[in-house]
């Protein structure tokens, strides 16, 4: 018995770090993907292949001890032999076309793809429980996850989320097209996020007017993305840029990335934690070739992305 799931990466569009503090935040899924392929094996244990390496432990191993970025297919595979009382092992696949550790989700579409191959391999079983199990798997390696990167993996599209209301889909058909530039410099969310929480703690008048703002150019982002204003949209990212700027999550090489990007795209701003990872360029047809060559002109690496609506899917 052999399954197949595959599951989006994504970008935080608007809002990150404020988000912490209970701003809103706007995630997109892209149209980069993990797909994860499992099958059920005669030998006594979980194997897991991907393109950061190779993992194998017996069946009854107790998942505390791993140390590894596979934890979560460990805990998925475990977890699930057991609720099923299998006498199986199981081998796992994992191809991505999204780069690692650069805050483009990942390790969320893992674990979203990882928890409906799985599951998939002992029953139906419906996207929302699939999306619960991934979050637990993801918690095996980002305790604090607020589980909203699973989620826009999950089911795709654009998505709204606080951490008083959640999560809700934002109805849009906003179609634009975004260039990601990878710094290639990994970034730890743990490490940013507490440099951001030193930043707020030495300066809280200024980190809250900083939320304030945030808080007023997210309700105006609300309204652009239903009026596909792009050119608009571009200059919100801008200035969201200089309040990420001003909290010290930027560094030299992203801000020239931006600056190269800023020369033909609408816009673009760091996505995610900062300190290291990918900006993102907001095109369309009309500049996105030119964005790209702009880019790679100057060697940075790049590629393009558009919205994924599908999330999760299954074969
Ligand atoms: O680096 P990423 O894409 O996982 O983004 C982290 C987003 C933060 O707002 C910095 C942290 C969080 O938990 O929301």
């Amino acid at each position: 018995m052999k399954s197949k799931a595959s599951a989006p990466g994504k970008v935080i569009l608007f809002g990150e770090h404020f988000v912490v503090y209970g701003v809103k935040a706007i995630l997109c899924a892209i149209d980069k993907r993990i797909t994860v392929t499992a099958e059920q094996i005669p030998e006594d244990k979980i194997s897991i292949k991907s393109n950061i390496g190779k993992l194998e432990i017996p069946t009854n191993e107790s998942i505390t001890e791993i140390d590894s970025p596979l934890k979560p297919f460990c805990y998925l595979a475990s977890k699930l032999i057991q609720k099923y009382n299998s006498k199986s092992g199981i081998n796992i696949t994992v191809e991505s076309e999204i780069p690692l550790g650069v805050g483009l989700g990942s390790s969320s579409a893992c674990c979203v793809a990882g928890a409906a191959a799985i599951s998939q391999l002992f029953e139906e079983t419906s996207k929302e429980k699939i999306l619960e199990l991934a979050i637990e798997a993801e918690k095996t390696i980002f305790q604090n996850t607020s589980g909203a990167d699973c989620t826009v993996c999950a089911f795709g599209g654009l998505m709204e989320y606080d951490k008083k209301k959640g999560f809700s889909k934002i109805d849009t058909e906003s179609n634009f097209h975004l260039v990601i530039v990878n710094s290639n410099i990994e970034h730890s969310t743990d490490a940013v996020v507490s440099n951001v929480k030193k930043f707020k703690d030495s300066n809280e008048e200024q980190f809250l007017n900083l939320c304030k703002k945030e808080s007023e150019l997210i309700n105006k982002v609300m309204k652009n993305l239903k009026n596909k204003d792009l050119k608009e949209l571009g200059n919100m990212m801008h200035k969201n840029q200089e309040f990420l700027e001003t909290i010290g999550i930027s560094n030299e090489k992203l801000r020239q990335m931006i600056n190269v990007a800023e020369t033909i795209a609408y816009g673009a701003k760091i996505t995610g934690a900062g300190g290291g990872g990918c900006i993102i360029a907001l095109t369309d047809e009309s500049n996105l070739e030119k964005t790209i060559s702009q880019l790679r002109g100057k060697n940075y690496d790049c590629f393009s992305v558009r919205i994924d609506h599908k999330g999760l899917d299954t074969f």
